[in-house]
């Protein structure tokens, strides 16, 4: 006993001075104690052989605790690199993770847009009346505020319904441009949030693709060559496009821009069959260049603003908005 207690002495004095706490558990003077155990006579082998094991469990306890008081100080860095070079992790069925389909199609229309000149930002998950619907000419107590019915904080804060929010922020920030001669042209893919039943078509979070495009003598026609090229660029192949007269209160004229529907996805011949709208798009209403400090007989531009999981489920033939946020892993694989 007097060697177990002179071992705990020595053990402590070694961990205070430890970097690595961890490395005590491999302390030689542990293990001898441990050796030693079949060398003491029987009679008192049961009494040693328990103190040596709550001499471990003491020491484990040091290590705990000094792992604990570690994490307190140390905030966690989510930005810290990981390494790149290290195999994706393996999961209790020997499977290994995926990126999710969503994710690797925001990173596709991300490098889509930027080949064609445009900067990605990012919106934000919880914003203001302001940008919500002021800075976007929508009229207090505007029946059109209801189309955008969202989740809203005590103190009157939103999780935005559209990242449309971002307009305003993103013109000031690259207002610059235009004095300059260049445009502005930014493409927002982010998270959005509605108060909605849900259904195969509705979810109550989901992804949007803002943009826009601020310079001199912007046209309806560079609106539709822009959406036109990309959306060609993402399916693969030339597809036919439509505008049909629409409203929102920041685009003066609004849009809908559909393309045409694969024929496997359509019902019948109809004209109505022929179409699928994507997203909705117009021309930057004044008063929302003039609230980000844009001299609207100046510059014009377009904007837009779509739905990510509509393209994913077009392009990969998926029936169910829900089954993006399900975390059902038999739906996720079939996008390794
Ligand atoms: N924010 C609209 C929505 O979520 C979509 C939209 C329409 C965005 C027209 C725009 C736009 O930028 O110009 O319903």
């Amino acid at each position: 006993m007097k060697e177990i207690e002179s071992a705990r002495k020595a053990l402590r004095e070694q961990f205070e001075g430890l970097e690595d706490k961890k490395a005590i558990l491999r302390a030689t003077e542990l293990k001898a104690l441990f050796d030693g155990i079949r060398e003491v006579a029987p009679e008192k082998r049961g009494a040693y052989g328990k103190a040596v094991n709550e001499l471990k469990l003491e020491v484990q306890g040091w290590v705990e605790e000094a792992m604990e008081i570690d994490e307190e100080v140390l905030p966690l860095d989510i930005t810290a690199p990981t390494d790149v070079n290290a195999p994706l992790p393996t999961f209790i069925d020997g499977n290994s993770g995926t990126q999710h389909p969503l994710t690797t199609e925001i990173d596709t229309l991300c490098d889509i847009f930027q080949r064609m000149g445009f900067v990605i930002e990012e919106s934000r998950e919880i914003d203001d009346d302001y940008h919500m619907f002021s800075s976007l000419n929508f009229p207090e107590d505007h029946p059109a505020r209801d189309d955008y019915d969202t989740f809203m904080t005590d103190e009157g804060l939103v999780a935005p319904a559209h990242t449309s929010t971002m307009q305003n922020r993103v013109m000031q920030k690259y207002r610059d441009n235009l004095q300059k001669g260049e445009p502005i042209a930014v493409v927002v893919p982010d998270r959005v949030f509605r108060n909605e039943d849900l259904d195969a078509t509705h979810e109550h979070t989901f992804y949007q693709y803002e943009g826009i495009y601020v310079g001199r003598k912007v046209t309806v026609g560079n609106l539709i060559a822009t959406l036109s090229a990309f959306m060609n660029e993402y399916f693969g192949q030339e597809l036919e496009t439509k505008l049909q007269p629409f409203y929102f209160p920041f685009t003066e004229p609004s849009f809908e821009f559909a393309i045409e529907r694969p024929e496997i996805l359509r019902k019948d011949d109809s004209e109505e069959q022929k179409w699928l709208e994507l997203l909705g798009c117009g021309m930057i209403h004044p008063n929302v260049l003039k609230a980000a400090g844009i001299d609207s007989t100046e510059f014009t531009g377009f904007a837009w603003g779509g739905g990510v999981e509509r393209l994913v489920m077009m392009k990969n033939g998926i029936e169910d908005v829900r089954h993006f946020e399900s975390a059902n892993l038999k739906f996720l694989r079939q996008f390794k």
